[in-house]
C-alpha cells in the first residue's frame, strides 16, 4: 500500500541529493529522454558513490565504464566535488568539495528546521495509536503502540503535513454489562478509588469472576448490555463514569510518558456505534455481502482459513450483534470521508495484522479506500523480560505502566546522582525525568519495531552504546561547552572543515533531513535513532581529535559552531523522538 505522493521534500542542505539533482537531467538527456536515477549512495570508500551508469549503460547498450567515464567528463561533477573516479564495473567515487560542505553547512546551520523542508502539498495523516482498553490494564503492548505513535505524530508534523491524532480506546461492547453491574455493587466511591489509581485488572477480574459464579449476575449483566445498546439514559451515565474513571488513570500514564495525547484525542469503539448501521446498508448495497452460518460476511479475495478456504470478514454476528470489524469498517469510512485523510497509519501490535489487513480489502472492495488514501498497518512485536517471555512483573501479574514508569525515573535518578553529584535536588529530579523517561522510549523506538525486544534497565539506562542517556549526555556535554564559551566570551563563527573528523561529522550532520525522510517514509523510527547514534559517535571522535576551547580564533570559531550544529541536531532529533534532551546531566 505505497502512498502515491512523496511524503517529504527533497532537502537543501544533503550534498547526496542536490548530486543527484545535477545529475539526473544530464543522464536523461543522455537517455534520450525519461526520468533516470543516478543511484547516488553513501559509501565507505569515498563520500558517496554513483551507481547509475550499471542500469543506464545496460538500457543503452554500452560499456558501463565508457559511460561511468563519460558521466565524470561530462563537467557536471566538477563544481560539486574535488575529485571523481571510476571504479569496478562502472560505479564512480566522488569526494565532495570541501568548500560545498562549508556552504552547505551554513545553509543547514541557518535555517530553523536544519535542512528538513515542509512538504509542499501537505497531506492528512491520520495516526492511530495508544488505544487501551476500558477496566482493563494498559500493558506494555499499549505502552510500545503510545511510544512508537507519538513519535510518528511528531516526525509527520515536522514533515509538514496536518495530523489529526487518535485514541481508539475500547470502550464498548458485552462485557460493559458485567462492568457496569459491578460498579454499582461496589458503589462509585469505591470503584473509582480502584480504576483511577489503576488497579483495572483487579476491576476487570472481579467482575469476571462473579459473571462465572452468579447467574443472578449474569442475568443483570446481560440486561445491562441491551440497556446500553438501547440508549438507555441512567445506563449511559453509569457507562460514562467507568471510560471517565480509565482514562483518568490513562491520562497519568500519558502525562508521565510526556505524549501529546490528550482527552480531545479520545476516538474510542463507542463513537462508530451509531455509524455502523450505515455501514451494512452499505456493503449491502454494494453487493459484496453474504450469509454464512446466519452471519453476515464479506469475502475478500486473499484470505483463507488454515483448511484453505476462502476466509470471512463477519460484520454481523448471527445474534445481530456488530463486531470490532464493523466498527474497524466505519472507522475507515469516518477517517476518509469525515476528516479527509490522505493516510490512515495505524499503530497497532503484530497479532492484529490479519483483522487489519481483511478491513483494509473489504473498504478498498467497497470503494471506501480510493485511489490515493492508502491505510497502513504500522505493526510492532512484543517487550519481552529476561528469560525471553512476555514481560511479566515479579509476581507474575502483567506489568502495571506507572511502576515501570516510576521505576524508571528512579533509577535513572541514581544514576544522575553518581555521575554528577553537584547538581541540586530540584535540577537532579527533573533531569532524572528525563532520562528514565527517554530511554523506556528510546529502547523502544531504536529496535526496528516489527521485531520484539528485550526490556533490560541496565541496557536501556547506559551511558554506552545505543541508547537515550548516551545521545543527552553527548548533548549536555556540548551545552557545557557553550556555558565555558560564554564565560571566556568566545562565540560560533563560519565553519569550514579540514581535519578528516571534523568533515565525517560535517557529512553526518547534512545527512540529517535524508536520515527523517528514511524514517518517516517507512514509519521506522529505529532508522532515525540509528542516525542520531551514530552522530553522537562522530561527535566524540571528532571532539578527541579536535581541541574545541583549547584551538584560537576561526578555527576555534568554526569547531564551536559544528559543535552548536550537533547539539541542535541532537536536540532536534530527540524531540521527533519524544525526549527530552537536558541542559546538563
Ligand atoms: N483497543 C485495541 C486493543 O487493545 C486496539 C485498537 C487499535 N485500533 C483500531 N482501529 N483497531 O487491542
Amino acid at each position: 500500500m505505497s502512498n502515491e505522493r512523496s511524503l517529504v521534500e527533497t532537502p537543501l542542505t544533503d550534498p547526496i541529493a542536490l548530486l543527484s539533482a545535477r545529475l539526473a537531467p544530464w543522464l536523461s538527456q543522455r537517455a534520450g529522454g525519461g526520468v533516470v536515477d543516478p543511484v547516488v549512495r553513501p559509501s565507505d570508500h569515498a563520500d558517496a558513490q554513483i551507481n547509475g551508469a550499471l542500469p543506464l549503460a545496460k538500457q543503452l547498450g554500452c560499456n558501463p565504464r565508457d559511460l561511468a567515464t563519460e558521466i565524470v567528463e561530462s563537467g557536471e561533477l566538477a563544481d560539486m566535488c574535488s575529485s571523481v573516479e571510476v571504479a569496478g564495473p562502472g560505479f564512480i567515487n566522488v569526494t565532495f568539495s570541501n568548500e560545498v560542505i562549508n556552504e552547505l553547512l551554513s545553509t543547514a546551520a541557518s535555517d530553523e528546521h536544519l535542512g528538513i523542508r515542509q512538504a509542499s502539498e501537505a497531506q492528512t495523516v491520520v495516526v492511530d495509536y495508544s488505544a487501551p482498553n476500558v477496566a482493563k490494564e494498559m500493558h506494555v503492548g499499549h505502552l510500545r503502540s503510545t511510544v512508537i505513535g507519538d513519535a510518528l505524530v511528531r516526525m509527520y508534523t515536522a514533515a509538514g503535513h496536518s495530523v489529526i491524532r487518535e485514541n481508539h480506546i475500547g470502550d464498548w461492547g458485552r462485557p460493559f454489562g458485567m462492568l457496569i453491574e459491578h460498579l454499582l455493587d461496589l458503589g462509585e466511591e469505591v470503584a473509582a478509588s480502584g480504576l483511577g489509581q489503576g488497579d483495572l485488572d483487579g476491576f476487570y477480574k472481579a467482575a469476571n469472576a462473579k459473571f462465572n459464579e452468579s447467574e443472578e449476575f449474569q442475568d443483570r449483566s446481560r440486561q445491562r448490555v441491551v440497556l446500553l445498546q438501547g440508549g438507555d439514559a441512567e445506563t449511559h451515565v453509569l457507562w460514562n463514569r467507568l471510560v471517565a474513571m480509565s482514562t483518568e488513570y490513562f491520562n497519568t500514564v500519558y502525562e508521565q510518558l510526556g505524549v501529546l495525547l490528550i482527552d480531545d484525542d479520545l476516538m474510542g469503539e463507542s463513537k462508530y456505534q451509531p455509524l455502523m448501521p450505515g455501514t451494512l446498508e452499505r456493503l449491502e448495497a454494494s453487493g459484496l455481502m453474504s450469509e454464512s452460518d446466519g452471519a453476515k460476511v464479506v469475502f475478500p479475495p486473499g484470505f483463507s482459513n488454515r483448511d484453505g478456504d476462502p476466509l470471512p470478514l463477519i460484520v454481523q454476528a448471527k445474534t445481530g450483534g456488530f463486531n470490532y470489524a464493523t466498527s474497524d469498517l466505519s472507522c475507515v469510512i469516518d477517517r476518509v470521508e469525515r476528516l479527509s485523510a490522505d493516510l490512515l497509519l495505524y499503530v497497532v501490535g503484530a497479532p492484529q495484522q490479519q483483522h487489519l489487513e481483511m478491513v483494509f480489502a473489504v473498504a478498498k472492495m467497497a470503494g471506501w479506500l480510493p485511489e490515493g488514501v492508502s491505510a497502513v498497518h504500522v505493526a510492532f512485536g512484543n517487550v519481552l523480560g529476561d528469560d525471553k517471555k512476555m514481560l511479566r512483573s515479579r509476581s507474575g501479574e502483567s506489568v502495571k505502566l506507572v511502576d515501570l514508569l516510576n521505576e524508571a525515573v528512579e533509577r535513572a535518578a541514581a544514576a544522575v546522582e553518581e555521575k554528577n553529584p553537584s547538581l541540586s535536588g530540584a535540577e537532579r529530579s527533573a533531569v532524572a525525568q528525563m532520562i528514565g523517561i527517554g530511554a523506556v522510549k528510546y529502547a523502544d523506538l531504536s529496535t526496528d519495531r516489527v521485531r520484539d525486544y528485550i526490556f533490560n534497565w541496565d541496557r536501556m539506562l547506559s551511558f554506552d552504546g545505543n541508547t537515550s542517556p548516551y545521545l543527552q549526555y553527548a548533548h549536555a556535554r556540548i551545552r557545557s561547552i557553550f556555558r565555558r564559551a560564554a564565560e571566556e566570551q568566545v562565540s560560533v563563527g563560519d565553519m569550514f572543515v579540514e581535519e578528516p573528523a571534523e568533515r565525517a561529522l560535517a557529512l553526518q550532520l547534512l545527512a540529517y533531513p535524508a536520515a527523517f525522510a528514511d524514517a518517516i517514509q517507512s514509519n521506522a523510527p529505529h532508522r532515525l535513532c540509528t542516525y542520531l547514534f551514530e552522530l553522537a559517535q562522530l561527535f566524540t571522535s571528532f571532539y578527541e581529535h579536535c581541541p574545541v576551547m583549547k584551538s584560537e580564533g576561526d578555527v576555534r570559531a568554526s569547531r564551536l559552531a559544528l559543535c552548536d550544529l550537533t547539539a541542535r541536531t541532537l536536540s532536534d532529533g530527540l524531540d521527533l523522538l519524544g525526549i527530552e534532551a537536558p541542559e546538563q546531566m
